[in-house]
């Protein structure tokens, strides 16, 4: 990208070098340069470890509910667990994606601190597995971190770039050979990879992922939940800094404001009216065909380290994607586990030849995409035990 100012949607006039400092200054160490305001700076901290902390927020989430908090033991030691209350009980009843999340912070934070000059390490599940009940009791990591002469780790400077892309996707579809030279940059250390782009194939595949948004959007309960999490504002996207919202679907322009205008995550029963719902999908639709290829996350067992793992394959896996000049969305639907998603859930599975206690941990469409609206995160000072 180049440096140039440019306005974000709010109107604000912000440098790009400030809001995707990653793609720019690639390989600076100077933190400052590496925060925009939307994410958490590093330095204002000077404790090593809450910079480090720091820089594991810009993790992708589900929901980007951002369900962490950390009991600090000293300058360089910290425990993770989940934020039992923003945890995904509708769409996510296991809590498995909510650890995928986990797994994507502790290599994000990894990844983030070499960046600082500093080497964390993490230890998973340190007293154990544990019942979703005793999410936020239990802990999720120990994680340490020492000062070292170390370099930034190779895929450290997407951090800032990487994002999720909801949007229409350009351009060809994807050949194995270009999806192998993602897996040249970040070989899966937990989970195997799968890549599917044959025409036909890849039709087969995005009509049943499609298919599980149709069965998440008229179940009440899971559709509510992006209500939930939904922000319908500029004002309440930089209050609450967290959620999903239509900026970073790719909506933009006179639409972007309409539909503000219109949607009210406030009102349950005009979020679930079946013409909302229609608009809704007719638009997701849209994008989701528009798929260069799907990237299938797959483990043999399906424990809670298993999920945690799998969250450190995935993020490594979109941020050696942002620097290749790709672009990566979950399409988890199909694969959560609730009631109703249970017959597609089946199909989906038999689809592509996985039975228990194998799982098909993430699901992602992949191509070509430019630049959204980069989401916010909160500040880790308040989410301190
Ligand atoms: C386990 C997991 C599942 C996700 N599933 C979806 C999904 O089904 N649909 C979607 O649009 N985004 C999904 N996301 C992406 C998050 O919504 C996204 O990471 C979050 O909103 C923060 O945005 P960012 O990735 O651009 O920083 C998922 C992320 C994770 C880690």
């Amino acid at each position: 990208m180049k440096r140039r100012e440019f306005i974000i949607q709010t109107g604000t006039i912000i440098s790009a070098s400030v809001l995707f400092p990653g793609t720019i200054l690639a390989g600076s160490k100077s933190a400052q340069t590496l925060v925009g305001s939307r994410r958490p700076n590093p330095d204002n901290y000077p404790q090593p470890i809450m910079k480090a902390i720091s820089m594991g927020m810009n993790a992708p989430n589900p929901h980007n509910s951002q369900a962490w908090k950390f009991k600090i033991l000293s300058d360089f030691e910290a425990l993770l667990y989940l934020d039992e209350s923003r945890l995904l009980h509708a769409t996510d009843p296991p809590g498995r994606q909510i650890h995928i999340g986990c797994g994507c912070f502790l290599e994000t934070l990894r990844l983030g601190a070499s960046t600082l000059g500093y080497t964390a390490k993490y230890e998973l599940l340190p007293e154990g597995e544990y019942p979703l009940e005793e999410a936020g009791l239990k802990p999720v990591a120990f994680v340490k971190v020492a000062a070292s002469a170390t370099e930034p780790l190779p895929l450290s400077d997407s951090i800032f770039s990487r994002q999720t892309n909801r949007s229409l996707y350009e351009g060809e579809l994807m050949t194995n050979s270009e999806f192998d030279s993602i897996t040249a940059l970040t070989t899966a250390k937990y989970s195997e990879l799968s890549f599917h782009s044959a025409p036909e194939r890849l039709k087969e595949m995005v009509d049943i992922l499609y298919e599980g948004m149709v069965v998440e959007a008229n179940t009440h309960v899971t559709y509510d939940e992006s209500r939930i999490w939904f922000r319908s504002s500029q004002k309440k996207i930089e209050t609450k800094r967290d959620g999903i919202n239509l900026r970073t679907d790719g909506t933009k322009g006179l639409l972007l404001s309409i539909m503000e205008f219109i949607v009210n995550e406030e009102n349950e029963e005009s979020w679930h009216k079946p013409t909302a719902i229609n608009a809704f999908l007719k638009s997701y639709g849209k994008k989701i065909y528009t798929a260069k290829g799907i990237v299938l996350f797959k483990t043999q067992s399906n424990t809670m380290s298993d999920w945690i793992l799998t969250g450190i394959d995935y993020v490594r896996f979109q941020l050696a994607a942002d620097q290749l000049g790709y672009v990566i969305h979950p399409v988890s639907q199909v694969l959560q586990e609730y009631p109703e998603m249970d017959d597609l859930r089946a199909r989906f599975n038999g689809l592509v030849g996985v039975s228990e206690p194998s799982k098909i941990q993430m699901g992602v469409r992949i191509g070509r995409g430019e630049k959204l609206y980069y989401s916010y995160r909160r500040e880790p000072e308040n989410l301190l035990i």
